[in-house]
């Protein structure tokens, strides 16, 4: 059951439109994130949900509940959304205690004092910090001040968590800790999460659904896997993970990569949709290209500009006429040198035209 709903979202800035059209359900409970580069409009989308920011059009609800809509000159103000919000900078109060940072924003709502002292120690122990309750919050690390941001989030009871990239100034391990942190607290709590980020790996790891926005446009709304397995564009595939492109163009009825002298084999089948193409991507991903031998007919002939041992994984750069593929394989698979030749072969092609 859709339990967020964003209707028609539209913001503008004098001439930039931040956000443009935007549809969206959320379920109750969900974790749902919204992934793109800087200045897509994520921040600007969940201050319009929070209540923060004025909608030039559209509307949002929560469950049967309008919350903004200027087209019916309807808005419900942020104090009356029952959201929880953190955001990336530590906006926690350094002149008071950690308690006093979770305890405060109950004390606005006026609730009886055993009612916010057990709520405050409630959202201390979920966030580990229940020792930490008589300190100042400037004496903990950036990852126990987002905690105290977390824990006052928590204490309202929010029926939905906001959270724009909270974990972006944390370092990665830590960052990854608390993903997992983040994830149970929903589990315990039940709300809904809507999670800002520009880190792929960070909406894949949390989100059960992801929308990948770009220029305020939605591109994609799906599953983590689909998102990766089945990208609806160009700029989709570009954003998750590692990609390369490689240009190809038609010589004589033959597909060849840019500045290759052979063709791409017959077994590395090029789609109808782009033989009317002058040229085109192949797009690829480093885990999903072998090195095999120069014999196999669905090999592509290049050659070895770099090799390096990431840990695990082995990391190549290779030449293919003039365009350039990475390829990763495990360190314990048989790779060729630094400067050899080579031959690939492209287990997931996916195939793009220029301006997709
Ligand atoms: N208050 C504002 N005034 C003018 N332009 C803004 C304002 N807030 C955001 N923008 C513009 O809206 C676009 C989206 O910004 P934002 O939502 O912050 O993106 P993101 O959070 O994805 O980085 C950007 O082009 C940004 O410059
Ligand atoms: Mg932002």
């Amino acid at each position: 059951m859709s339990y967020i709903r964003l209707v028609n979202v539209t913001k503008r800035f004098g001439d930039v439109t931040a956000v443009n059209n935007l549809n969206l359900e959320i379920d109750k409970g969900e974790c749902f994130s919204m992934l793109g580069p800087s200045g897509c409009g994520k921040t600007t989308t969940l201050r319009m949900v929070a209540g923060f920011e004025d909608l030039t059009d559209g509307e949002v609800w929560v469950g049967d509940r309008l919350l903004s809509s200027p087209k019916k000159h309807h808005y419900t103000p942020p104090e009356n959304r029952n959201f929880g919000m953190v955001f990336q900078a530590f906006a926690v109060w350094p002149h008071m205690s950690v308690y006093e940072n979770v305890a405060f924003p109950l004390r606005l709502r006026g609730l009886p004092s055993a009612e916010i002292d057990q709520r405050t120690k409630d959202a201390l122990a979920a966030t580990n910090l229940l020792k930490a309750a008589s300190e100042s919050p400037d004496s903990l690390s950036g990852g126990g001040k987002q905690r105290v941001a977390l824990a006052r989030a928590l204490a309202i009871n929010p029926d939905v968590m906001l959270l724009d990239e909270p974990l972006s100034s944390l370092d990665p391990h830590l960052r990854e800790e608390m993903r997992f942190e983040i994830k149970d607290l929903q589990r315990k709590y039940g709300f809904s999460i809507i999670y800002v980020t520009h880190d792929q790996s960070e909406a894949m790891a949390l989100s059960h659904r992801i929308l990948v926005m770009k220029l305020g446009v939605v591109q994609q709304i799906d599953k983590p896997l689909d998102i990766y397995a089945h990208p609806a564009n160009r700029f989709v595939f570009s954003f998750i993970g590692v990609s390369s492109f490689t240009d190809v163009l038609w010589q004589d009825g033959k597909a060849f990569i840019s500045g290759s002298d052979r063709p791409l084999p017959a077994a590395l089948t090029v789609p109808e949709e782009m033989k009317a193409e002058a040229r085109f991507s192949l797009a690829s991903r480093p885990t999903e290209i072998e090195f095999t031998n120069a014999e196999d007919p669905a090999g592509v002939h290049g050659q070895v500009i770099r090799r390096a041992f990431l840990g695990e994984i082995v990391d190549y750069l290779v030449r293919i006429g003039d365009q350039q593929v990475r390829v990763q394989i495990g360190r314990r698979d048989p790779g060729p040198g630094p400067d050899e030749a080579c031959c690939l072969k492209f287990l997931r092609p996916f195939w793009y035209k220029a301006e997709d």
